[in-house]
């Protein structure tokens, strides 16, 4: 082996890990500047955005969800979500005799309140489809009306609601009729001064329902006035009830699905130019080579 030969081969591979160096460095800086692209400081807190801005990308969970129970958990009281008979009918129950009638659009139910003493409600929510349908009832307003709801969804939005109270007359959707939906055990008349009374806080939407039945759900009683302004950012069981809430994912998704597409672009600009890979190789090497 001559001199020249060595001195020619050791310097080849001195290029060989130029290049290999060149190469890892690219690959890494690369990396390092995705991995930055796609992170968001950690104190940055997570908050709810709605169902919306999930359908853009799971089309196929969002087909899942729609028009299941957990999207029909609870509605606003309209022809369209009342499954109940509203038609003057009269259901006996243990001496009291309620009855359930329309007043033009508004569906009433005329009742024992809790001071024992008759009164007509209007029936202003729907709890679930099947097997049974049950009605709430706003007894106190909301201890302010200012309180700004947590949704930026572009939802319908509530404004806060106050104490809303679940009747115990309900609607049996199999058999089409009204029945008492008594709490286990009780085969009595419920005194209007006992928690299980549909007045009591057994029957109290905000303390005992409202949680598992919509998504974000801010109870917001004020122990002062005794009043609750109760929020929440989506009425039914929602995609971020079981997924909490999305907006660093959704974040994180979007840049990432725009680098994915500059990448993307890229390559479809390559086929554009009908390269094959080795194609694309060749062109790279020559760019390398030139570059020296
Ligand atoms: C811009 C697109 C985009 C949006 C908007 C988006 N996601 Fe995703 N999501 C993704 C992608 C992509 C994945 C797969 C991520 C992966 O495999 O690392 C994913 C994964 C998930 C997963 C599965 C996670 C796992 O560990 O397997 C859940 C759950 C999810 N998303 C829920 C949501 C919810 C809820 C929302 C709305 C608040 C939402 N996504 C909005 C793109 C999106
Ligand atoms: C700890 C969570 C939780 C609480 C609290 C809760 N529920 Fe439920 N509720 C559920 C779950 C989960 C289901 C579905 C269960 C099933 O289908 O067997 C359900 C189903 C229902 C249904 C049937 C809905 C349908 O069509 O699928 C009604 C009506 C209902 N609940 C009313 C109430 C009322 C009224 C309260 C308060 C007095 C309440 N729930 C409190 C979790 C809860
Ligand atoms: C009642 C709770 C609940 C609700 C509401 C819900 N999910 Fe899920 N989701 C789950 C559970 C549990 C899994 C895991 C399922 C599994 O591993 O098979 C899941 C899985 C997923 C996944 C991962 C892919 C998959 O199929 O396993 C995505 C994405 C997702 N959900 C998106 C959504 C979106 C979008 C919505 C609203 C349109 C939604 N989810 C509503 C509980 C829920």
């Amino acid at each position: 082996m001559d001199d020249a030969d060595s001195v020619q081969r050791s310097g080849a591979r001195n290029r060989f890990w130029i290049v290999a160096a060149l190469v890892v460095g690219v690959v890494l800086a690369g990396y390092l500047i995705a991995d930055w692209y796609q992170t968001v400081p950690d104190n940055v807190e997570r908050s709810f955005v709605g169902r919306e801005s999930c359908v853009a990308c799971h089309q196929e969970q969002a087909d899942l969800f729609y028009g299941s129970h957990h999207d029909l958990a609870m509605d606003v009281a309209t022809k369209e979500t009342v499954l109940a008979d509203f038609d003057g009918q009269q259901i006996e129950h243990f001496g009291i005799t309620s009855r359930v009638f329309m007043d033009g659009e508004r569906f009433m139910v005329n009742t024992e309140g809790p001071d024992g003493l008759m009164h007509d409600y209007e029936v202003k929510f729907v709890f679930g489809v099947t097997p049974l349908q049950q009605y709430m009832v706003e007894l106190d307003g909301p201890r302010t009306s200012q309180v700004s709801l947590e949704s930026n969804t572009g939802n319908k939005t509530f404004a806060p609601l106050g104490r809303v109270q679940v009747l115990r007359l309900s609607w049996d959707t199999n058999n089409k009729k009204w029945f008492y939906l008594s709490p286990p055990d009780v085969d009595e008349k419920i005194d209007p001064t006992d928690p299980l009374h549909w007045t009591g806080i057994t029957q109290s939407w905000n303390a005992s329902c409202a949680e598992c039945h919509s998504t974000n759900v801010r109870k917001n009683f004020d122990p002062l006035s005794r009043k609750y302004s109760t929020t929440f950012s989506e009425i039914d069981v929602s995609c971020e009830a079981c997924h909490g809430p999305g907006s660093l994912h959704v974040e994180l998704a979007e840049q990432k699905k725009k680098l994915s597409d500059f990448l993307q672009m890229g390559l479809d600009s390559g086929e554009a130019q009908d390269m094959t890979l080795e194609e694309f190789g060749g062109w790279m090497t020559r760019v390398i080579k030139e570059a020296r």
